[in-house]
């Protein structure tokens, strides 16, 4: 136990060099006031330190005072106030920005003091974290009862809970905590804490009844004054007491400045008892003992002055030779004690000795294994931030998974053999009430099997992480309010037999185009009288046509196979209904809903998905809209052009199946960012998808005779491949000119937004229409908005009045571009080539179609702004890589950075530099 002269003589050098320039030793404390009103502070008159309420710490229980008769001048304002928990069994604090591995010491401090007028204390459990801390008893009710530990923290939070144990509701006063190097305490590691109870931690020598904690012990340990007693003698210095750098309890000098030595004779004993302690067996419990010494009067080796003595515990020696105390220095003995309730301390004097034996303090602690292992860190923590993200009304207190006895309602837990750690395996939040967009977070419990979300109000887009799981075979996420596209990876699993996947009754969500929401009823065109054709007899001679001439291709292609290539894909071929319910697994995957009913994804013979339209019986639209699709799609190939697989028409049941487009729909990635499904378009990305979409719209214009109008471009009717190439979707509406007399239509037709005004005043579609709808979708791309622009909370606008208003009051083109494409460096886009779109958009939405730029105009025009965006990137990579890369930088997600704050946090909490670093 003793240090060597030469580490000693060290020691003394290093403690002068270090002694300047100290880091606030208060770093890294944590001090609430449990009960105190919502966010109010104050400082503590004894150790100075910022108390602060619980907020932020615990979210259950509540405020109450403490009773008057129990106040009394000398009364630490913490005991003033309780918060008290009447309802759940385990109520927990959680203490923040810690790290993972390091020390720190843990006080809980309870009053009752009749707070609830019952006059009978509680007693009721303490847990640190999933193991149990200690029993909470009161010897009446103006006991003051507080305990410390010393642990290592598993994770980089650490949770103190309050278990009620059926005899009374558990409350607490005051609750902190503070860092500790790692070197301290040593007896404390992984896998056992130290926990102090009776605060048995003695400041021997005082007689008054002066307590010493911060500022004078920098780790804010309570040292209460042993007191009086009849035998002893106190024996002080007013010279420092200095610590060894290596001390591994780093007594404070104002503890250690004091010492009791027997007034008569040769001999200092003391006994304790543990067997008060009735919720320890005291007979099989281990007891540690710290015993600190300090030489505090000028001695000399040789002559008439010489203390020396015997250290011996339950009649056991500690010394192996006769021990001298080294003059002010902090020195001490350690060691554990057990088997017995009882437990003796004795301090003889050897014959050689002048002087008395002397103690100048004293700790004891139980040790206590850490037998409950806690959750595993990474699953703990996203548990907790899913709790957050949701407020999910269950009692989720404390580690998720330990004691198994207060696992978290609704989780699966399952320990991990070789480290036996428990991990998450299943998580049931069905029917929860969760709102808001599906947490990330859920992407953090790697060992998931099980999630179902259903039954909840969860809107915004499936994240991709959850198909990064490695373990998840069961996924249920059906009856939410879920949109955009279904990550491809979740879709594959589901497909290859890994994932059982439910996905239904989410209307918004899409793979392939949902179908187009009509303007029935809209206000628009309310007053506008929309004839209506009787046309039942020519549908019926449409679909003998359509089925004839779609089996004659089908028979075309089948004696001449093409390469297995794209066009594999577009082979037009009939399905039975059987079929149907076969590649789509009996519709069990829906992920979309439009106008004619659900699309459901499903897998062809070779593997390639698909997406299959159902015409529902309740659709609004009829078999002869349903099959102007299929005749019009049939027709028409291009690259930009959403193809036509099959069709099927077997009794009562249509379906029409279409290639997947794995990245859903344009509107989608322009809206919805909440999720790491969706980055944000670069403008690269948005010129590329406006060139697609506008060659699609062109290929129907012009190489169609009669020319195609779709009347319903919108950016949802915009699908994205996975390399984000474009196509057009939803032919639902358009009509071949085959009077091109009179281009009139039956039914107006079209979405609020992008509708042309000419169109809806004449129902005379035309190619312009497609134009003006094409003008608004080139806004978005350039905005990011949506067609109508909230200006204030009760005022909208058009995007094309609103960029308009914006360029003509000279705010030049930065001032209407989407802020997500200048997000990482500032203004990624060529700002001529953002112009030049800008412009063309508000020339297709002229007023007067004939105004308007065809679609091959603006093929042409959109091209020049792909080659000045080139050119500025070539520029810019060239300059890069002259200037060595220094304007450089990523684009980090807000959590990650949120993750390097927190890193750097924990830092400075952390443990002072160890010896090591000399
Ligand atoms: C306490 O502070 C938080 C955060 O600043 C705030 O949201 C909350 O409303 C405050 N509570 C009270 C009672 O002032
Ligand atoms: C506690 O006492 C204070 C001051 O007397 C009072 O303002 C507060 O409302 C009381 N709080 C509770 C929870 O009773
Ligand atoms: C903790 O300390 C005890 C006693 O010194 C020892 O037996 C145990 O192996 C230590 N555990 C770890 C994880 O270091
Ligand atoms: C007592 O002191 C004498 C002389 O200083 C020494 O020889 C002897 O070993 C000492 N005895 C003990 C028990 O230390
Ligand atoms: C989730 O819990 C609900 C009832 O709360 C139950 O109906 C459902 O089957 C559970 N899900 C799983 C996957 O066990
Ligand atoms: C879901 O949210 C919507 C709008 O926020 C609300 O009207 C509806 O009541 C919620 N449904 C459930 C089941 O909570
Ligand atoms: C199923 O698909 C997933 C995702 O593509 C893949 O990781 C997994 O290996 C596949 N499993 C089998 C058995 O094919």
């Amino acid at each position: 136990m003793k240090l060597s002269a030469a580490v000693l003589f060290f020691s003394i050098l290093l403690q002068y060099c270090t002694s300047s320039g100290q880091p606030d030793s208060r770093a890294g404390f944590i001090s609430i006031d449990c009960g105190i009103p919502e966010n109010s502070t104050y400082q503590d008159l004894t150790s100075t330190i910022l108390y602060v309420s619980d907020r932020g710490f615990v979210t259950s229980g509540e405020n109450r005072n403490i009773s008057a008769g129990y106040i009394s001048p000398s009364l630490a304002q913490r005991y003033y106030t309780v918060r008290a928990f009447a309802s759940g069994v385990r109520n927990c604090y959680t203490l923040p920005s810690l790290v993972a591995g390091n020390k720190y010491l843990v006080r809980a401090a309870f009053y009752y003091a009749d707070y609830d007028g019952l006059s009978t204390p509680p007693v009721f459990d303490l847990y640190l974290g999933a193991s149990l801390w200690h029993e909470v008893r009161f010897r009446d009710a103006a006991a003051i009862n507080w305990m410390d530990v010393v642990a290592v923290a598993p994770t980089d939070f650490l949770q103190v809970c309050l278990v009620n144990k059926g005899t009374g509701t558990p409350f607490i006063s005051g609750l902190d905590l503070r860092p500790l190097r790692s070197t301290l305490y040593p007896e404390a590691n992984a896998s056992q804490s130290l926990v102090m109870v009776n605060a048995n931690r003695c400041n021997v020598g005082p007689t008054d009844k002066s307590v010493v904690r911060y500022p004078l012990d920098p780790h804010d340990r309570i040292w209460l004054a042993y007191g009086a007693v009849p035998a002893w003698t106190e024996a002080s210095a007013t010279s420092v007491v200095r610590n060894y750098l290596a001390d591994p309890y780093d007594a404070p000098s104002a503890v250690m400045q004091s010492a009791a030595t027997p007034s008569d004779g040769s001999v200092l004993s003391f006994s304790w008892d543990t067997s008060d302690d009735r919720s320890v067996d005291a007979s099989s419990a281990t007891y540690l003992l710290v015993l600190y010494f300090a030489e505090l009067q000028r001695v000399s080796a040789s002559g008439e002055l010489r203390r020396q003595f015997d250290i011996a515990v339950d009649g056991t020696a500690w010394n192996r030779e006769p021990y001298s105390p080294p003059y002010l220095f902090a020195d001490s003995f350690s060691g554990t004690v057990q088997g017995q309730a009882r437990h003796s301390v004795s301090l003889t004097a050897t014959r050689n000795a002048t002087l008395p034996p002397l103690l100048n303090a004293m700790e004891v602690y139980l040790v206590r294994p850490v037998d409950e292992a806690a959750t595993d860190p990474g699953d703990a923590k996203a548990m907790i931030a899913i709790q957050e993200a949701y407020v999910v009304s269950k009692n989720w207190m404390g580690d998720p998974c330990a004691p198994k006895a207060f696992a978290w309602e609704g989780l699966d837990c399952t320990t991990d053999p070789p480290t036996g750690t428990p991990r998450i395996t299943a998580l049931n939040l069905s029917s929860s009430g969760l709102t808001g967009p599906i947490t990330t977070y859920f992407g953090d419990l790697k060992a998931l099997q099980y999630l179902d979300l259903s039954h909840n109000n969860l809107s915004g887009s499936i994240p991709d992480c959850l198909g990064q799981l490695p373990f998840l075979v069961f996924l249920d996420l059906s009856s939410n309010d879920l949109r955009g596209p279904v990550p491809y990876t979740l879709l594959q699993k589901s497909h290859n037999g890994t994932l059982s996947l439910r996905l239904s009754n989410n209307p918004n969500l899409s793979g392939n185009g949902s179908g187009p929401k009509k303007l029935n009823g809209a206000a628009l065109l309310s007053a506008i009288i929309i004839p209506t054709v009787a046309a039942t007899a020519l549908s019926v001679t449409f679909i003998a046509l359509l089925l004839r001439a779609l089996k004659e291709q089908a028979r075309r292609r089948a004696v001449d196979p093409t390469p297995r290539d794209e066009t594999a894909l577009l082979e037009n071929r009939e399905f039975s209904y059987r079929e149907l319910k076969h590649i789509t697994k009996n519709f069990s995957l829906e992920i979309g809903r439009g106008g004619f009913g659900a699309v459901f994804l499903g897998y062809l013979g070779n593997g390639n998905p698909v997406a299959v339209k159902i015409r529902s019986e309740s659709s609004s639209q009829g078999g002869k809209e349903f099959l102007a699709e299929a005749q019009h799609l049939t027709r028409v190939h291009h690259k930009n052009l959403v193809s036509l697989i099959g069709y099927c028409k077997d009794k009562d049941h249509f379906a029409l199946v279409y290639e997947y487009m794995p990245e859903g729909n344009l509107q989608d990635h322009l809206r919805l960012r909440d999720t790491c499904t969706h980055r944000p378009l670069t403008w690269q990305q948005r010129l590329q998808i406006a060139l697609d979409a506008a060659q699609g719209l062109e290929y129907l214009h012009v190489a169609c005779k009669p020319a195609l109008i779709h009347r319903d471009v919108k950016s949802r009717n915009i699908l994205l491949t996975t390399g984000l190439g474009a196509k057009i979707a939803d032919f639902g509406l358009t009509k071949a000119f085959s009077d091109s007399e009179t281009h009139i239509t039956t039914e107006p037709a079209g979405t609020m937004g992008y509708l042309d005004p000419e169109y809806y005043r004449s129902y005379r579609a035309s190619e312009k229409s497609d134009v003006y709808s094409f003008g608004v979708v080139l806004l978005e791309l350039v905005t990011g908005q949506s067609p109508v622009v909230p200006v204030d909370d009760s005022v909208s606008v058009h995007v094309g009045e609103w960029v308009q208003q914006s360029l003509d009051r000279g705010g030049g083109v930065e001032s209407v571009v989407d802020p997500s494409m200048g997000r990482c460096e500032r203004g990624d886009y060529d700002v001529n080539s953002v112009w030049k779109v800008a412009d063309l958009a508000l020339r297709c939405r002229r007023e007067a179609s004939r105004e308007r730029p065809t679609m091959t105009d603006v093929v042409a025009q959109i091209r020049e702004s792909v080659e000045l965006e080139a050119a500025r990137r070539s520029s810019a990579s060239g300059a890069a890589a002259a200037g060595g890369g220094g304007g450089l930088r990523s684009c980090a997600g807000e959590r990650d950075a949120f993750e390097v704050v927190e890193g750097s946090v924990g830092e400075t909490a952390g443990a002072a530099p160890g010896p090591a670093m000399i």
